[in-house]
């Protein structure tokens, strides 16, 4: 896998970095391993552009690792709803917790000790030793696979075991002797804008002359994609309860999907709406009415999610825990997860455009 004489990896990607990578990213020029962490997790699987003003207002809450550890969940998630990958916010406070308990309130330096945290896989820790404590250690995330694949001609799909050893042995012996936060960077950025996906720019990059993929003609093909399996489906009905203007929401359980964060209430499987709702919410159901099917993606499965109107008439204040009833226009500053802001965006409208919120009762 060695480079001819004079090529060396490193020392190209580092170079092009310079003078066409990113460099004035909110998580850059700073070695504060809390900027940096929270950065990591929350590019892992979205991109920069998603990311930068989650991350801005969440550091504007949360500006440090103290206030995070302090901090209710339910805040952690509210700041990240609408990013996905929930477990992501979760391990996200379980770290801040740990570090405050087992590590004195300090980031851990050696990148061993930082894998071992909640939610903070090998390649993570390894971009954050190197970032902020000057560790040369090598990465691998879904960019810096795609390149190496490409460059060095990997065939296999990169998420099964043996083609992910081979990859982080290659990953480790391209590691320089210094510099690592550079060329860690330069290798993330080379995957995010030059060795892209779809259409690579192979034209604009510093690895063009040695590229086996593109000397192959095969940068399409490598890396090797996943191979196919059929993805699983799930169907849930989500329940609008809807009181004038306010709708019902309730707190999901704290693991499955949307784990603690606000949602509609889900119907069971097998039971009626009108008596479930009236049964476990305390209302009078006054109307029933089905909106449109749609589907939402999760990682592992796909989700179709049918919403069921319910214009009801509470006999109590929901005292449930969990169960919140919510203004039209509270619902816009309220953390949700996506295809539940979906559905009450096209319903709940505080101009009372909605005609069944509109109707007189
Ligand atoms: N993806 C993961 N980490 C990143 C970083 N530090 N900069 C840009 N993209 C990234």
């Amino acid at each position: 896998m060695r480079l001819p004489e004079g090529q060396d990896f490193a020392a190209r990607l580092v170079n092009w970095h310079k003078h066409h990578g990113r460099h004035d990213l909110p998580w850059q020029n700073t070695r504060d391993p809390y900027r940096v962490w929270l950065s990591e997790i929350m590019l892992q699987q979205t991109q920069v552009a998603t990311v930068l003003p989650y991350y801005e207002r969440f550091l504007r809450r949360l500006p440090n690792l103290d206030l995070l550890a302090a901090a209710p969940v339910a805040e952690v998630m509210a700041l990240w709803s609408g990013l996905g990958y929930y477990a992501r916010a979760r391990n996200l406070h379980a770290c801040a917790q740990a570090v405050m308990g087992a590590h004195g309130g300090e980031f851990p330096r050696d990148p061993d000790v930082i894998a071992r945290l909640p939610g903070i896989g090998r390649s993570t820790a390894n971009s954050i030793a190197t970032f902020c404590f000057g560790a040369q250690a090598p990465i691998l995330d879904g960019n810096v696979k795609r390149v190496l694949c490409r460059a060095f001609g990997i065939e296999g799909f990169p998420g099964v075991g043996a083609v992910e050893r081979q990859l982080w042995a290659l990953a480790a012996e391209l590691m320089p002797a210094r510099n690592g936060g550079a060329y860690n960077q330069a290798q993330m950025d080379l995957g995010a804008m030059v060795c892209t996906r779809g259409k690579p720019r192979c034209d604009a990059c510093p690895l063009n002359d040695i590229c086996v993929a593109l000397k192959s003609g095969r940068t399409t093909e490598l890396p090797s994609p996943k191979p196919r399996t059929a993805v699983p489906r799930r169907e849930a009905t989500l329940l609008v309860l809807l009181d004038g203007d306010r709708v019902l929401l309730e707190t999901r359980p704290p693991s499955g999907i949307w784990g603690g964060l606000l949602s509609l209430p889900e119907l069971p499987a097998t039971a009626d709406a009108a008596s479930w709702a009236a049964q476990h919410f305390a209302c009078r159901v006054v109307a029933v009415s089905p909106a449109p099917t749609f589907d939402h993606a999760f990682s592992h499965f796909r989700l179709r999610i049918t919403p069921l109107l319910l214009l009801v008439e509470p006999l109590a204040v929901a005292r449930e825990p969990g169960l919140r009833w919510v203004g039209a226009d509270e619902v816009a500053q309220t953390g949700l997860p996506a295809p539940v802001r979906r559905i009450l965006e096209g319903l709940v409208q505080p101009s009372g455009s909605n005609p069944l919120l509109s109707r007189k009762r």
